[in-house]
């Protein structure tokens, strides 16, 4: 969709403007102190899958999520006390702290990739935390950059790569550490460094007083991993037309099924459905058929998912 993108100033009016745009699920680029982030309401799944049109990203990552304060964490998820710890010492600030869901959490599953955690950074940029107190929500933010290009780390570098494929971009000024946050998640409560970033896992490991246990392997942050993090328990088929004997059908427009990612064909529908519909289809013990998806826009990011979902399950899981 082409959109007339904005260039707001970091003073009231700027920041009422953009928190409007984030409420009506438009997209708002937004300095951070680590990259400039393209934010959408996290809990408008139509909002959240535009952010993966504009980047023209051909995957779904779960996303990291900006809110305000740690309290607007806590409500959220649950954090374990060395998470607590770190966010006390870190927060505002270039930290990613992947937690549990708590119930009733409202986030679009597109957020969270269909998984059960979320991860949670509270910035420490003035127009950044100035955005996120006037919108009141959670804010789920990848760089600001179209898919495989460089993160960008001014507002120029987001104009450069998104004019015209988003509504606004927050100027708030040249990004001050440039590089993205350091993840930390939490197996039960032992500390696990997922990402590199903006903040030493040195400089975690003395607030923890323990190493940092690396993610041997196991990270999501490759994409390619993703799958042995959330796959249903029964067989996908897809390119399906009908469903066969034991099969509950997934449809996409024509293709009606028992559930549909869209009626109309809408990408952007399907994408934002993707996960409720394979959570909700995977709990009836059936196997899946899955009607095609093109294989264009946010098709492509829809059937790098759903081919992942369909693959065997690693042996190492
Ligand atoms: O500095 C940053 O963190 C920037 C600025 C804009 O805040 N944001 C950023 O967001 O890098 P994003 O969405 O591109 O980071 C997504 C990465 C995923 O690829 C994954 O590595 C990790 O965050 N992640 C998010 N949710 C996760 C989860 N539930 N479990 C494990 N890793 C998760
Ligand atoms: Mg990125």
């Amino acid at each position: 969709m082409q959109r007339s993108t904005q260039i707001l100033t970091p003073d009231s009016a700027g920041v009422d403007v953009a928190a409007d745009i984030l409420r009506r699920g438009g997209l708002v680029a937004f300095g951070t102190e680590t990259v400039y982030g393209l934010g959408a309401d996290a809990r408008q799944g139509d909002a959240v899958a535009a952010i993966y049109a504009a980047k023209g990203r051909p995957s779904f990552n779960p996303l990291i999520v900006h809110i305000a304060s740690l309290e607007a964490a806590q409500e959220l998820a649950r954090l374990p006390d060395s998470a607590q710890q770190l966010a006390e010492t870190f927060w505002p600030g270039p930290l990613t702290l992947v937690a549990t869901l708590r119930e009733g959490h409202g986030l679009s599953s597109l957020v969270t990739a269909g998984l059960q955690t979320v991860g949670l950074r509270v910035p420490a940029n003035p127009a950044a935390r100035a955005l996120l107190t006037a919108f009141g929500g959670p804010v789920a933010a990848p760089s600001a950059n179209p898919s495989g290009r460089i993160s960008p780390t001014t507002a120029a570098h987001v104009r450069a790569g998104l004019d015209g494929q988003i509504d606004a971009i927050l100027d708030g000024g040249p990004c001050t550490v440039g590089v993205e946050s350091t993840i930390v998640g939490f197996d039960d409560e032992t500390p696990v460094l997922l990402r590199a970033g903006g903040i030493t896992a040195e400089a975690i490991e003395d607030v923890l007083q323990r190493p940092l246990a690396n993610d041997g392997g196991g990270s999501i942050t490759a994409p390619g991993q993703l799958a042995s993090h959330y796959a249903p328990r029964g067989r996908v088929r897809l390119n399906a037309r009908a469903p066969e004997p034991g099969e509950v059908m997934l449809g996409f427009g024509d293709v009606a099924g028992d559930m549909t990612l869209s009626a109309t064909g809408d990408l952007c529908e399907a994408a934002a459905r993707l996960f409720d519909a394979l959570h909700q289809l995977d709990a009836s013990g059936h196997a899946i058929a899955v009607a095609p998806i093109p294989q264009h826009g946010l098709g492509i990011a829809i059937n790098d998912r759903l081919t992942r979902a369909a693959a065997p399950r690693p042996a190492q899981d």
